[in-house]
Order: C-alpha cells, then sequence, then structure tokens
C-alpha cells in the first residue's frame, strides 16, 4: 500500500524527535563531520548514473537546514529545492541561504491536487509551486536527482516504517529522472537508539526492486563512524535507469 501523505500524528511524532535533537544543540540530528560524509556518499549516484551534477537539478528531501547546499553548489548544480515537513529547521535554512528554495511540504503530499486541497497538512505559496515547474509541476515535474539524507530514520508509533519506506521510495523515484540515493540504518547496528528505526538490508533492497523492477539498484555499507561510540550501522542506496548504472 502506499500513501499519499503523512497524518498529523506521524508529523507531531518527527517534530518531537527533532525539538529534542535542536534543543539539544544537534541540529538536523546529526554532527556536521556526518552530514558531510553522508553528502559524499549521496553524490556518488551522478557517476552510477554516468552523469555529472554540474548543471543538474536536485531535490533534496528532508533537508532540514539546508546544509547539503554549498557541497552542491561547489558541485555546480544548476536547480536546488529543499523540502522539509519541519518548520524550524526551513526557518533557520532560509536565513543560511536566502537566495535558495526551500518549501515546507511532506514529499507525499507533493501533488497538484493534494497540495491544493483543504486535505493538505501544508498551504504550498505560489512561488513554491511555481518553483516545482508550474501548474501541474508538483504532479509531473522530474529533478535529474533525488537525495535524501536522514529523511527515514525516526521509528513511527502510528505508522509501520517499511510502509513508510515503501511511500517515500516509491514518490522519491517517481520525482528523478536519472537516480535517487537515500540512506537508512540497519539493523546491523549492535548499540540501537529507541527512537530510531533500523531496517533490514534485504527487506530494503526487495521493496526497492518491487517499486522500480527496471532499476539497476545498488547497497552500500557506510557505518557512521562515532567517536568513542559504537559506529552505527548504515546504508546508502542508488536507484538510477537500467542503462546507467555503472
Ligand atoms: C536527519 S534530518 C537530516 C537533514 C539534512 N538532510 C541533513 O542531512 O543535514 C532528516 C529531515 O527529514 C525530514 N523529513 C522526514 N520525513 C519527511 C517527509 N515525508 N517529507 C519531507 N521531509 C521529511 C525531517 O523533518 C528532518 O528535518
Amino acid at each position: 500500500m502506499s500513501r499519499n501523505y503523512l497524518n498529523k500524528q506521524v508529523l507531531r511524532e518527527n517534530a518531537l524527535v527533532y525539538d529534542d535533537y535542536y534543543q539539544s544543540g544537534i541540529i538536523d540530528g546529526w554532527e556536521e563531520h556526518d552530514k558531510v560524509y553522508n553528502f559524499g556518499h549521496l553524490f556518488k549516484i551522478a557517476k552510477k548514473a554516468k552523469m555529472s551534477l554540474c548543471n543538474a537539478s536536485v531535490l533534496d528531501v528532508g533537508c532540514g537546514t539546508g546544509d547539503i547546499i554549498p557541497y552542491l553548489q561547489k558541485q555546480g548544480v544548476k536547480k536546488y529545492i529543499g523540502i522539509d515537513i519541519y518548520k524550524p529547521a526551513l526557518r533557520i535554512a532560509k536565513k543560511k541561504y536566502p537566495q535558495e528554495t526551500f518549501v515546507l511540504i511532506d514529499i507525499l503530499d507533493t501533488t497538484s491536487s493534494s497540495s491544493r486541497t483543504r486535505r493538505s497538512r501544508f498551504t504550498v505559496p505560489l512561488k513554491a509551486r511555481l518553483a516545482f515547474g508550474g501548474k501541474s509541476g508538483m504532479t509531473t515535474n522530474k529533478f535529474d536527482f533525488v537525495l535524501s539524507s536522514g529523511a527515514i530514520s525516526i521509528k513511527l508509533k502510528s505508522l509501520d516504517n517499511y510502509e513508510f519506506l515503501e511511500a517515500m521510495v516509491r514518490k522519491m523515484w517517481k520525482m528523478s529522472r536519472h537516480g535517487l540515493a537515500f540512506n537508512v540504518l540497519t539493523d546491523e547496528d549492535i548499540a540501537p537508539a529507541k527512537h530510531l528505526f533500523y531496517y533490514s538490508i534485504e527487506k530494503v533492497r526487495k521493496l526497492c526492486k518491487q517499486i522500480a523492477p527496471d532499476a539497476k539498484i545498488a547497497i552500500r555499507r557506510t557505518p557512521i563512524h562515532n567517536r568513542g561510540y559504537e559506529d552505527e550501522a548504515q546504508i546508502h542506496v542508488y536507484m538510477t535507469k537500467s542503462s546507467q548504472l555503472s
């Protein structure tokens, strides 16, 4: 089953986790070096698609405070949109990177009809709708690459995490022209945190294959090295059109 949007309860659960992180000074839930490490892994999608990020368009799903932007700029990315469901993150993002486009919206809710009806959890301003490519852009627009770091990591109480993962991957894949890269924590972790969800690598692989039977899928173990603590087990998943993966 695929979801069209996150219900209020899930949005609240997400906000509670990030409120805690922000209060303890861990903005976006990562330390700076973890962010940069993950961005580097996400960028490998371009090579796997036998392309370059130079002049590409990128949708950053769960952009948080937008710290991927300077690294994307270095790669020469032409068009960037960051989206997130957590308002405090976007407030900071807009201050830090005033030239960039950020949209307060649930990726699962990015359809032209749902984003404008009463059912939608978010009001999407005209400027943001235009950034998605005009009138029908939010349903039809594609980005060269869709990247997502850390957006599928909270352990949800009111929604099955695999159902959430499936809906996220389905939507992100649909919105990508050449490739999708995202990360999740895995159940190989030996010291799991209560508020995070740890996925089975095999289930993730199977689910991606089901969603995109024609895609080339590569999964790489990319553990987060915590100084003084056990490493966190993480993977990066790369999905490209079958003709493109190297
Ligand atoms: C761990 S933070 C990472 C932020 C940023 N990507 C980084 O690496 O610095 C993940 C972000 O994903 C957002 N998120 C979770 N589910 C989302 C969804 N369905 N649509 C958009 N954003 C989402 C959260 O609110 C959170 O800000």
